[in-house]
């Protein structure tokens, strides 16, 4: 039979409501809920009865069938001796009345006595008829057989009797319809038993369950409206008992959804969103920088104590956020006058004009620094990760002071923890060890290590003396970050090559002695709006005033290249590019100059210092070929120039050269664009540098062919205004939404997330010892 579905969606048990949704009262929540479960205990109570019922007739007529069986006896033993006594005597009257007075009882029906071969000698007067002896079962012993007569249901009891002139078996025949009765009538109270019960109980059962889940539904409800306003939930759910507990991992869980869903692409990145994720997601988490390269450097000059802020990507995309975070930020103090400026313990307020977070300088002696930063970072890792065919050297010696100066900056970290959980960002390759060494120290710490330059394939990392350590010290970090997905691919490879670990390629992590690190992009980004920017006066004045200054004819064309002088930026590649293009191009000789701002670096380096003299002979060379009418093409301009410097020679700019080697990022050429609020201009960029995944509207050069590099340039000067503006207007559209603050923030957010799961896991590790100590 099929039911139609209209029917069937009315019940209320199956949760069809929508007809009785018109009454007020089955709008009540609770009342449906008793309802539906009174409706399903009832149902449920009717197939038990149903399926009851037959045993408990057949049981009942069992019963009753054994009772007729045992009177049966009692009544032939009570006249057996008397009968026999009387059938002996051959007394067919005595043994008429004997019966009669037998019969008086209700449930007797009658009396006979059978002999062979089943014929009935004696019986009462009420005999039924259709009785015969051949009906009964006669046998040895006393048997019982059931008869029906005439629709009545009889049972006849015979039992064997002996005298000396007789043998046969007296019969007594009771009536049975008693027994159905009996069985209707304990069915019928088997039901009324059971409904009353399963009622009873079901309504009991419900007032119970109301109670509960009322208290629960209150709990529930202060619980997340406590968990929605951020309050503590701990006291709220632990009022709940076990559900409390399961209430609060839920909590949790969602809250890390939370995070995860938080759009970092929609998000408008600020400082003021730092604050927001460090007060809300990160409250109370504190924040240590570690970095080799400080924010801010002390020197002594001729006129007294001077502040320089370090040409140094990594200081302009962290300082920002540093002070956005509050915090610690470690490094090494390495001015001439840090110490004086500093506490005893290395610590001074920064920014010094309006103080935000807190610089621990950590002191290195000059023979240090040889080993660690000269030698193992600059003279071995850098060459190595940038194959820019400078060979790397490495040498043991220095790998020790590496690693000895790794371990007094992990104490640094240790000494400025506040809490056991601190959020410690790791910045570079100078201090690939120091994850590991601060994990042993602050097992609960958050620590993420960013890479800002490139990390080569396996292939090329496997020169690496010591490059089994240094992977195990990265994998110390619970993220390590890189600024492309190529370097992650990399990296992971490079651990599956060397090292005993883990490889989840689909969520990008590496599981080493049971602890999972994380292996993300964060492609690296510079504050928007820069702050470099405030303070510059309108394009036309800066292109003026850049060109009076470098003794250059007002309407020459400018292109700019700014960065440290490292062989990695492909400096005398974009000379020879220019070279290329005054050669080729020669009606631009006199209209057009390119100047080369270079801040000195690691100068102490034979590749650094080979890169400056040849930079200075190759300079002098063009200009010696396509010098005219007293403008040199090439100025080079080898000191440190100060952001507002920066900003005003980006600003006096045609074309800005960005034609790294390779490079894990290159901030300059998104400080060029972010520079130019007129939308003009143009950024000839390295496709080997990071930058060019995420600027492609830039002229794409391969630093390696000064011929289509020169043609680059060539077509950059002649490139029209409205063009210009169409290409700068989508990168700086790019840049302003993934800022250095987008940057930090999916950092920070991380970190939050790996937080919040590691207190689940702690609770649900808590629950699990709980669990076990109770059972
Ligand atoms: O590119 C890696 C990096 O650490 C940059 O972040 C920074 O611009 C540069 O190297 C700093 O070099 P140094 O601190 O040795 O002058």
């Amino acid at each position: 039979m099929r039911w139609p579905t209209s029917f069937l969606a009315s019940l209320p048990i199956i949760g069809g409501d929508s007809s009785l949704s018109r009454f007020p009262v089955w709008r009540n929540p609770t009342v449906r809920m008793f309802v539906r479960y009174a409706s399903a205990a009832l149902v449920a109570t009717v197939l038990i009865v149903l399926a009851l019922a037959p045993y408990a007739s057949a049981l009942v007529e069992q019963w009753s069938r054994n009772d007729v069986e045992l009177r049966s006896r009692l009544v032939f033993n009570s006249i057996r001796h008397s009968f026999s006594e009387l059938l002996a005597a051959n007394d067919k009257a005595g043994i008429e009345d004997l019966f009669a007075r037998v019969a008086n009882d209700d449930r007797v029906l009658g009396l006979g006595f059978c002999v062979d071969p089943g014929v009935l000698r004696f019986q009462t007067k009420l005999m039924p008829s259709t009785f015969s002896c051949k009906k009964a079962a006669r046998s040895e012993t006393a048997s019982f057989s059931s008869i029906t007569d005439d629709g009545t249901h009889l049972i006849a009891a015979s039992f064997p009797i002996a005298v000396r002139n007789a043998k046969g078996h007296l019969v007594i025949l009771h009536d049975l319809s008693f027994a159905t009765k009996r069985s209707a009538e304990a069915r019928t109270f088997l039901t009324a038993a059971l409904v009353g019960i399963v009622l009873v109980s079901t309504l009991l059962a419900a007032l119970a369950v109301l109670a509960v889940v009322r208290r629960w539904l209150i709990g529930l409800r202060e619980s997340l409206s406590s968990a929605a306003q951020g309050q503590n939930i701990e006291e709220m759910t632990s009022r709940l008992g076990p559900i409390g507990e399961e209430l609060r991992l839920a909590l949790r869980k969602m809250d890390l959804n939370r995070v995860a869903s938080v759009d970092t692409e929609r998000t408008e990145w600020t400082a003021e969103t730092i604050r927001e994720v460090m007060n809300g997601e990160l409250a109370n988490a504190q924040v240590i920088v570690v970095s080799n390269r400080e924010p801010y450097i002390h020197n002594h000059e001729a006129d007294g104590i001077k502040l320089q802020i370090p040409a140094s990507g990594l200081v302009s995309a962290l300082e920002p956020v540093t002070r956005a975070c509050g915090g610690t930020w470690i490094a090494h103090g390495s001015g001439s006058a840090d110490q004086e400026m500093a506490d005893s313990e290395g610590r001074i307020r920064v920014p010094p004009d309006n103080p935000g977070y807190t610089l621990r300088r950590v002191w290195i002696s000059e023979h240090e620094q040889e080993g660690y930063y000269y030698s193992l970072a600059n003279e071995g890792l850098w060459p190595l990760c940038h194959i820019a065919f400078v060979r790397p050297t490495f040498r043991a010696a220095d790998w020790d002071t590496y690693r000895a100066i790794n371990e007094r900056f992990a104490k640094a970290v240790v000494d400025e923890a506040t809490t056991d959980s601190p959020i410690v960002l790791v910045q570079d390759y100078h201090f690939a060890l120091l994850p590991r060494m601060v994990r042993a120290r602050l097992p609960k710490a958050t620590i993420i290590t960013f890479w800002h330059i490139p990390w080569p394939n396996s292939e090329t990392f496997s020169i690496f003396p010591w490059k089994e350590e240094i992977v195990q010290g990265l994998l110390g970090s619970s993220i390590v970050g890189f600024h492309t997905q190529f370097h992650c691919n990399n990296f992971i490879e490079t651990a599956d090559r060397f090292i005993e670990s883990r490889i989840d390629r689909e969520h990008a992590s590496i599981t080493l002695s049971g602890r999972e690190t994380f292996i993300r992009p964060y492609p690296i980004s510079i504050e928007w709006p820069p702050a470099a920017l405030g303070a510059q006066k309108p394009v036309a004045e800066c292109r003026s005033a850049v060109r009076e200054r470098l003794g250059i004819p007002a309407e020459t064309h400018l292109a700019v290249g700014i960065e440290r002088f490292d062989y990695t930026k492909g400096i005398l590649d974009r000379m020879l590019a220019i070279d290329a293009l005054l050669t080729a191009h020669p009606e631009w000789k006199g209209r057009f100059v390119f100047v080369q701002a270079a801040a000195p670096t690691r100068s102490k380096l034979p590749a650094y210092a080979a890169l400056q003299a040849e930079a200075q002979r190759l300079a002098a060379e063009i200009n010696d070929r396509h010098g005219i009418n007293g403008v040199a093409p090439v100025h080079l301009v080898i000191r440190h120039h100060d952001p507002a410097e920066v900003f005003e020679l980006f600003r006096a700019a045609d074309v800005c050269i960005v034609s790294s080697l390779h490079d894990g990022m290159n901030l300059v050429a998104k400080e060029f664009v972010a520079s130019r609020d007129d939308e003009q201009g143009v950024l000839a960029l390295s496709t080997f540098a990071g930058a060019s995944r995420e600027l492609s509207e830039a002229l794409m050069v391969n630093p390696y062919d000064p011929h289509s590099m020169g043609v680059a340039i060539e077509r950059a000067l002649t490139m029209p205004a409205a063009e210009q503006r169409e290409r700068m207007r989508l990168m700086r559209d790019l840049i302003r939404n993934r800022n250095v603050y987008r940057w930090a923030g999916q950092m920070l957010l991380d970190a939050s997330r790996l937080r919040k799961k590691q207190h689940v896991l702690e609770i649900a590790a808590l629950h699990q010892n709980g669990g076990k100590r109770r059972s």
